[in-house]
């Protein structure tokens, strides 16, 4: 099983740098932070509270996700462009904490992988936890501000708004107790600041066909 490792802080450049390495390589790609996003949109979707975690651990193991290059697919509704929403985004750290969540998330990763021989896998603790033994595991980050930057290149807003917001997130994801976002053992950290995607790309096949 060959799988990429790519985690990361919001707005790192992982999924644009994931997405393209996996074409590069042939691999699938599968955006685990989208597999949380759903199950937060399923659990709006059926009126279940957030902070409900025994409901919100049973929704996870019986919810039908789709998540691939098409978009994703939640309970047969196609919830695409609504797991990108402010209400989404504000809502799925909470859900992304659930302990219950994750085991279901992680055995749902390690199977997807299993079918496809592996595949380039983004989140926040696919080297960490997840996989472990990934044929490489990079974390991938940027300054907070070049990150809100980018963001607002991409969907607008304030960018010091959108700088508060990505600091509250990280500060979340970094200290909630199950599998915190961090850097894995044996990862190599990339900081994507002054850095254009194809010099990312690059970077990474070199360290791909010339491993230490
Ligand atoms: O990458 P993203 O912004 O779509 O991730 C959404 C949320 O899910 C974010 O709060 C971090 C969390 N997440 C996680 O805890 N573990 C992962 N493997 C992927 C995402």
């Amino acid at each position: 099983m060959r799988v990429v490792a790519i985690d990361g802080p919001a707005g790192a450049g992982k999924s644009t740098v994931a997405r393209a390495l996996a074409q590069r390589l042939g691999l699938e790609y599968l955006d685990t932070g989208a597999m949380y996003r759903a199950v937060t949109f399923a659990a709006v979707h059926r009126g279940i509270p957030l902070d409900d975690t025994t409901q919100i651990g049973q929704l996870s193991r019986e919810v039908m996700l789709t998540v691939n290059e098409r978009g994703v697919v939640v309970d047969g509704i196609d919830a695409t462009e609504q797991i990108r929403s402010a209400e989404i985004t504000g809502s799925v750290s909470a859900v992304a904490a659930n302990s219950e969540v994750r085991a279901e998330m992680r055995a749902r990763q390690r199977d997807w992988a299993e079918v496809r021989g592996g595949g380039v896998i983004e989140g926040r603790d696919i080297g960490s936890v997840v996989f472990p033994d990934a044929a490489l595991k990079l974390y991938l980050t940027a300054s907070p501000r070049v990150r809100a930057e980018r963001r607002v290149a991409e969907v607008g807003g304030d960018v010091d708004d959108i700088e508060r917001a990505i600091a509250a997130r990280d500060n979340s994801d970094s200290s909630r107790a199950d599998s915190p976002l961090r850097e894995a053992d044996g990862s190599i950290v990339l900081d994507t600041s002054g850095l254009s995607i194809e010099a990312v790309l690059s970077t990474i096949e070199g360290l791909l066909n010339n491993p230490e």
